[in-house]
Formats: structure tokens, C-alpha cells, sequence
């Protein structure tokens, strides 16, 4: 349906998109996962058409959007991760605000506002000014906004960012339900690990303007099916049972704090008898031997060797 092809953006000395090749089917919700400053908004921004690239294309139903931005704009809905709403204005006057920019028609502008304040759940907030609003009020009606002409094609760049716990819930209830019942395809924007693995049916990884993965949340994965972690608790760690995996050359990494470390060794080594042998010959007494299943957090630290929210 969607397709981006090697796809560059270049800001004088800032290359913040660097070769993005992706595409979306219809009715996929796609992750696009990456932390700050990997190039998400920007590759979100020339998908939608709001910024040219550098070089590269973006193409919607086999055509360049490049050069015929319009098919796309009329079926897109975008959640910019700005928040872009009036506080001077009430809740509904912003809305019929977007409603003049998309040139609704009036009778289908009021029905859609209904519609919309619903889905949102803020109908019994139309009449509140923007500005009272708290931050997951504002982030709900800036995602009515991007909803009120109907897109089948919805951007969301990190629409959950600084606001409550329920606000979030709600949140990602609501892109579950756009999907599932509006059939709507979503290109979701996050530096949240856990959203994205909710949501999303396939992911791209995105880090210094590169995609470094891609695919279902298991073949991604699959890229750390080669090793095994495992997560040893004790009340106090004995600094002679940590060097015994320090010195251990089958030892990949490691990592340590008073009561727990944390070691990473080849998935074909037996380990959990190495584990339990050392502990027995250092007299270490024990709480637990964990086996820890590997998360995408890990296969980010994986590729990229840092933590997603630096
Ligand atoms: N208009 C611009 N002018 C110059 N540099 C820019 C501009 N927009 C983005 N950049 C740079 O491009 C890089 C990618 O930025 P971008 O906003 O796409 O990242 P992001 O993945 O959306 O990050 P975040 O998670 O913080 O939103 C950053 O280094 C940023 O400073
Ligand atoms: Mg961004």
C-alpha cells in the first residue's frame, strides 16, 4: 500500500534520515521504534508529505507522493507528536478548526465531531477550553483531530508521551479499536518498548537515522536466539563467585550489583549446571536462578549497545 524507498534527509551538518527503506499493508499497525533523535518524526514527516527529502521516494498505491502528494493527503490522518491545538479555543471549536482545514462539509463535520468525541471519550468535554485540559485530554483530541475525515491511513509520532498511566491505557485502547473495528492501518511512533510490542503486528527498529531491524516481534527476536541470559539473586554476592564468570572465557557479558548479576553466555552451553556447580564450590548461598526470555529492549541494547531511553 505504502512504500519508502531508500529514503534520505540531510539538515546541513545533521544527515536525520539516512537511506529508510519500509513498507505497510493494509490493516497492519507498524511500529516504528527508536530513540531520540533516531529520524522517527522526520521519516514520519516526508511519509506524510509535510517535508520533501533530500533523495529517495515514498510511494502510495504505486505512485510518488513526492510528486503527487494528493491520493495520500486525502486518506491520511497524522498525530503529530507536537501537540497542535488552540488553549484559546474550546475542545469542539478546535475540532470544527480541523474540520474547515480538511473543507468537511458541515452536516458531515457535526456528525463526525460526534463520532469522534465518542472514540476518544471526551464528549462530555466539548464546551471545556483547551487550556484546562490535562496532558492525556490534549493528547486524545489531538488524536480526534487527525480522525475527523476519515483517513484508512493513520501516522502516530509518539502519542503517549508525557501524560498519565489511564490517559495511556486509554490511549492505546483506542489505536487497538481503530485497527480492529475502523480498519484503519497505523504507523506507530514510539520510544516505549512495551507499546510497541502490545500494538504492533511488525516493527522496524530505527537508530541514528538507519533502520537496524525489522519484522514480527518474534523474528526480531529470533536475533538473540543464539544466546541465553541468565539472572542469579542472593542476599549478598561473594566477590570470588563473581570473578569465577568474570575470568570465564564462555562468559559474553556481564553484569553485577550487590545482589544480582546478570550473565549472558552461547544458547548451546549447558550454563545453569556451570551456575549451580560455582555456586555450591564458593558456598554462595542463593535466592534464585532466573533463565530470562530476551525482550526487544534486548535486542536493541543488542544492536546498538545502549538503552533505548537514553
Ligand atoms: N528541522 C531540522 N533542522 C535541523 N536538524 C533537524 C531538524 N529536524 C530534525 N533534525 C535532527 O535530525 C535528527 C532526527 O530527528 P527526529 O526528530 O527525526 O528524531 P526522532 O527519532 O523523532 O526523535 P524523538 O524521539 O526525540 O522525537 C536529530 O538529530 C535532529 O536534531
Ligand atoms: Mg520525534
Amino acid at each position: 500500500m505504502l512504500e519508502v524507498v531508500d529514503l534520505k534527509k540531510q539538515y546541513k551538518q545533521t544527515r536525520a534520515v539516512d537511506g529508510v527503506n519500509l513498507f505497510l499493508e493494509e490493516g497492519e499497525i507498524v511500529g516504528l521504534l527508536g530513540p531520540n533523535g533516531a529520524g522517527k518524526s522526520t521519516t514520519i514527516s516526508m511519509m506524510s508529505t509535510l517535508i520533501k527529502p533530500t533523495s529517495g521516494d515514498v510511494r502510495y498505491l504505486n505512485e510518488s507522493v513526492v510528486k503527487h502528494p494528493q491520493k495520500l493527503r486525502e486518506n491520511l490522518g497524522v498525530v503529530p507528536q507536537e501537540i497542535a491545538l488552540y488553549p484559546e479555543l474550546t475542545a469542539k471549536e478546535n475540532l470544527e478548526f480541523f474540520g474547515k482545514i480538511y473543507k468537511m462539509d458541515k452536516q458531515l463535520l457535526k456528525q463526525r465531531m460526534e463520532e469522534v468525541f465518542q472514540l476518544i471519550g471526551l464528549e462530555n468535554k466539548k464546551k471545556e477550553l483547551v487550556k484546562h485540559f490535562s496532558g492525556g485530554m490534549k493528547r486524545r483530541l489531538n488524536i480526534g483531530a487527525a480522525l475527523l475525515h476519515q483517513p484508512s491511513i493513520l501516522f502516530m509520532d509518539e502519542p503517549t508521551v508525557g501524560i498519565d498511566p489511564q490517559s495511556r491505557n486509554y490511549i492505546l485502547d483506542t489505536v487497538k479499536q481503530l485497527n480492529k473495528e475502523h480498519h484503519i492501518t497505523i504507523v506507530y511512533t514510539s520510544h516505549y518498548m512495551e507499546e510497541v510490542e502490545y500494538l504492533c503486528d511488525r516493527i522496524y527498529i530505527m537508530d541514528e537515522g538507519k533502520i537496524i531491524a525489522s519484522g514480527t516481534k518474534q523474528e526480531i527476536k529470533n536475533i538473540l536466539s543464539s544466546e541465553q541470559t541468565f539472572i542469579v539473586e542472593a542476599q549478598s554476592l561473594k566477590k570470588e563467585f563473581i570473578e569465577r564468570f568474570k575470568k570465564d572465557g564462555a562468559v559474553q557479558q556481564l553484569s553485577y550489583s550487590e545482589n544480582k548479576v546478570t550473565i549472558i553466555v552461547p544458547k548451546e552451553t549447558n550454563y545453569f549446571h556451570t551456575i549451580i556447580q560455582t555456586v555450591e564450590e564458593e558456598k554462595q548461598e542463593l535466592k534464585s536462578v532466573e533463565v530470562q526470555k530476551p525482550s526487544l529492549e534486548d535486542v536493541f541494547l543488542h544492536l546498538t549497545g545502549k538503552a533505548l531511553r537514553d
